[in-house]
């Protein structure tokens, strides 16, 4: 069994929120080519309709206009979607909409402390279930603050950069390591006065920004599952096109090709700030690796695919400092080293990581997703390439980043 094709996937489903958001933040109408179609993006839009933001769902494109943005008269439900929850927060502080923010079971359980607090220095009122959802925001001024962050994440610094645009004060954030910066290059190119210098930003108040068109790059995070099913298969070759190649998401690419992997990248433009371009991977055989924290943030999402990754080079991996993997849909370390012992790899749970022994004779089993959109994707890929199927306990959650991954996998698998 190998993959082999050339596919365009969706549209990138951080760029996809950001779209939204910063189309309801600015005046006048934009239209928004390759959204994400998963239902993270979904509750971002339905959260915004609840906002009377109009939003326009056309067959190639959606148009966004929050002229109209006002209270919303019932809760905001975010769904599985932490970057709705954390922007929305910033975009709730900036409009000065009073409102209140509930998730599902999973996102009811991810820590929400990390925006409470800079947007109650800035002067937002929040109560909350003891820093989780639900939130309740209340602003009236927003002062700017210098804000050092304790952790790298891009959901924070975003709603906070939001929030930012509406304080009387100039604001700063730095984080320990540069997460993914798809707001910053954004709201630049749109205008807004934001100056950034490694690990800092300072964005200027007061700011009106303008409508825009975009045509959404595709999800460099969706086509990792695929790279890694192309390094797993001998004789695999892939290209994909209109591929988001910002250098914050490209973490898990660039470790595989330090380590052996054939994946070669053309930039072709750049949208909003972000270089977009083509890439193609051959099936290569990896190296075992090390990753260290300031490493993480650049491949955050990709960190369960690089464990199965582990479980084929010949030697000892390690994967230290992802204790934020502890807090995303699952905790991922746990979920990453349970379905993995399943299987009979050699994998070590440390509280930041892990440590993979390989190569080991995996057999295929059920897949303990957890709930977990990344977790049922990655495995699903490492079932796949084991015996030509996948055996999953849910495979509904997919849909929150990428409803159509079954389907694309088996047309990409020979
Ligand atoms: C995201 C940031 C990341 C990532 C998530 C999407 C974003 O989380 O895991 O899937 O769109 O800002 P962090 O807040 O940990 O950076």
């Amino acid at each position: 069994m190998k993959i082999d094709g050339e596919i365009t996937l969706p549209g990138d489903k951080s760029i996809s929120h950001r779209s939204l958001i910063f189309g309801a933040l600015t005046s006048g109408t934009s239209k928004l080519f390759n959204l994400s179609d998963g239902e993270d993006v979904k509750s971002t839009i339905s959260c915004l309709k609840d906002c009377n933001v109009k939003i326009v769902e056309n067959r190639n494109y959606t148009t966004v206009n929050g002229d109209e943005f006002s209270k919303p008269n019932k809760a905001l439900h975010c769904g599985n979607s932490g970057t709705t929850a954390r922007l929305l927060a910033g975009l709730l502080a900036n409009k000065k909409i009073n409102a209140t923010l509930i998730g599902d079971k999973s996102l009811s359980k991810r820590p929400m402390h990390r925006i409470i607090k800079p947007l109650t220095e800035m002067g937002s009122i929040i109560d909350s279930n003891d820093n989780f959802l639900p939130i309740k925001i209340k602003t009236n001024t927003l002062h700017g603050i210098d804000y050092q962050s304790q952790i790298s994440s891009a959901q924070l610094k975003s709603c906070i950069l939001i929030a930012a645009l509406t304080a009387n004060t100039k604001t700063a954030f730095t984080e320990p390591y540069l997460s993914r910066n798809h707001s910053e290059l954004f709201l630049k190119s749109l205008g807004a006065k934001i100056y950034t210098k490694k690990n800092r930003i300072e964005i200027m108040p007061f700011q009106k920004l303008n409508a825009f068109n975009i045509k959404i790059p595709s999800d460099i995070s969706s086509a990792s599952f695929f790279i890694t099913a192309a390094l797993l298969m001998p004789n695999s070759k892939l290209y994909f096109k209109n591929m988001l190649l910002n250098e914050t998401r490209l973490g898990f690419v660039k470790i595989l090709k330090k380590y052996g992997a054939d994946i070669s990248s053309i930039t072709g433009n750049i949208i909003h700030g972000e270089k977009v371009g083509n890439l193609t991977i051959n099936y290569s055989i990896i190296k075992p690796f090390k990753i260290d924290e300031e490493k993480i943030p650049s491949m955050i999402d990709e960190i369960p695919l690089l464990a199965i990754l582990a479980t084929k080079a010949k030697g000892i991996s390690i994967v230290r400092g992802a204790k934020e993997l502890r807090y995303k849909e699952c905790d991922r370390i746990k979920a990453i080293c349970h379905n993995l012992k399943r299987m009979n790899a050699k994998v070590e749970e440390l509280e930041d990581g892990f440590i993979i022994e390989g190569p080991s004779n995996l057999e295929p089993r059920k897949i303990h997703t957890f709930n977990d959109h990344r977790i049922a994707m990655a495995f699903t890929i490492l079932n796949k390439s084991l015996n030509g199927t996948y055996n999953l306990d849910n495979t509904n959650c997919i849909k929150v980043s990428y409803p159509n991954f079954i389907k694309d996998m088996n047309s990409l698998m020979q």
